[in-house]
């Protein structure tokens, strides 16, 4: 058990690289297990989530190294079973993706319902049905999803709701399956496109991808293939609303500023100077910030994933904001834990309502999810005295290096043992 000391009060300044996207980076990886050959993925990070997921595809078979920072090699040419690992899937949702990766390699799945952040209900419901639309018998029992099919088709499905694990657990399947596959309603994200290109790279040929309707004509003769990961959009919001938070200088490096565009807009309506160059963003405050609302949404509108830090920078803003979360129902955990440091939120229905107030004060709080964590990391920099943050397999979960990264901006930050 190790523990996060901030120091806050210190103006983040300077330049950083965001690793490889987590989420991403999970899905290529399930992609990679579909073809009974070698992959090699650039930019992975080296985060808790990718680690367990590799540790569930070991289980099934594959053999997976990092064999340099962000460099992975994996070979699924040994994938032979077919019963995912519960202790490990229970830790984290896309281990859902081996359902998909399974169903089309070895034509039968048995896959824990998979555990993660507490943010909501999070059901599989859609999984299954779409799974069950390219021929597949599926059943819960015992804790596990059960699938199974002596020939899977081709089969136009419509995703209830934009959902980034549905749309990539199909094109995953799909991959594998002669025919025709029309995914309606897909989501847009980022990662379900770079899962696409990946696919495509492997011999599928994946259509569409980040528009609503994505086709995909599957093959039984996916090979590996070598790709890169994109940066990770998330981590580098983190960083950017920490750098406007504490009223810093920070530019963030080699990441696709076009993914960050809801954000960005936040930031600038914030009063934050935003400045989009060929080598990445620089977002750097140096008069009072703004209040602003935010309306979270699938992309490219803004991402929930951003939604618990953005909240910890806006609760020392003058004035009043809110924010209304309509992706998860649950992700207002984050909220006591701030209020520990001081800060003026509640929380009505589906909406945080903000009132700044002049500052936070340093104080123990715990790192409740991915996000939430990240949330207390933004507090902890911008509060006044200490701050000390426990829990952190959870925020281990989905950044990489992260204490490295802020004392290169010049947080006073230190990991401890408990
Ligand atoms: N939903 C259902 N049934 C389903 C699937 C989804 O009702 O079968 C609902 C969800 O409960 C939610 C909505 O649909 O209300 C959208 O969920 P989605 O499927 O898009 O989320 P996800 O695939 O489980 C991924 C990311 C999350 C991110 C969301 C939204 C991964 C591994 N996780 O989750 O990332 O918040 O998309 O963008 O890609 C994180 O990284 O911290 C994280 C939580």
């Amino acid at each position: 058990m190790e523990r996060l000391l901030i120091e806050g009060g210190v103006r983040l300044h300077g330049r950083l690289r965001v690793a490889g996207a987590k989420n991403s980076s999970l899905a290529v990886i399930a992609a990679a297990a579909l073809a009974p050959d070698q992959s090699v993925l650039e930019n992975v990070p080296h985060c808790r989530d990718v680690l367990i997921f590799l540790d569930i595809l070991r289980v099934l078979g594959v053999k997976a190294e990092f064999t340099a920072q962000g460099h992975l090699v994996l070979d699924a040419r040994t994938l032979v079973e077919h019963v995912a690992p519960y202790d490990l899937c229970r830790q984290m949702r896309a281990s859902i993706y081996a359902a998909g990766m399974l169903l089309g390699r070895l034509g039968r799945a048995e896959v824990p319902l998979p555990g993660g952040c507490v943010i909501g209900s999070r059901p599989v419901d859609f999984h299954i049905r779409g799974f069950e639309a390219l021929g597949a018998q599926v059943m819960t029992e015992h804790g596990f999803l059960k699938a199974s099919a002596p020939q899977l088709t081709g089969a136009t499905f419509y995703v209830p709701r934009s959902s980034v694990g549905t749309t990539i657990n199909l094109m995953l399947a799909a991959s594998r399956i002669p025919g025709l596959t029309v995914l309606q309603n897909a989501a847009h994200e980022p990662e379900v496109v770079d899962t696409a290109v990946f696919l495509s790279f492997m011999g599928a040929r994946v259509r569409g991808a980040g528009t609503s309707t994505i086709t995909v004509e599957g093959t039984e003769d996916l090979h590996g293939a070598t790709y890169t990961i994109i940066p990770d959009r998330i981590e580098a919001g983190t960083y950017l609303i920490a750098a406007a938070a504490t009223h810093g200088d920070v530019l963030v490096e080699e990441l696709i500023s076009e993914h960050m565009t809801a954000l960005l807009t936040k930031l600038t309506e914030a009063g934050a100077v935003v400045e989009q160059g060929p080598t990445g963003v620089r977002v750097k405050v140096d008069s009072d910030l703004r209040p602003v609302d935010v309306d979270t949404a699938p992309y490219p509108g803004f991402a929930t994933d951003l939604h618990p830090q953005l909240a910890a920078m806006l609760a020392v803003v003058a004035g009043r904001c809110a924010i209304r979360e309509t992706i998860f129902e649950k992700r207002f955990g984050y909220v006591d834990e701030l209020r520990r440091m001081g800060a003026d939120i509640r929380v009505e229905g589906d909406t945080a309502i903000i009132t700044g107030v002049p500052h936070l004060s340093g104080a123990p709080v715990e790192a409740i999810d991915i996000r939430a964590g990240a949330a207390m990391v933004v507090a902890g920099l911008e509060a006044r005295g200490e701050t000390q943050i426990t829990n952190l397999e959870n925020l281990d979960r989905g950044y990489e290096g992260l204490e490295e990264k802020l004392r290169g901006l010049g947080a006073q930050v230190q990991r401890l043992p408990v």
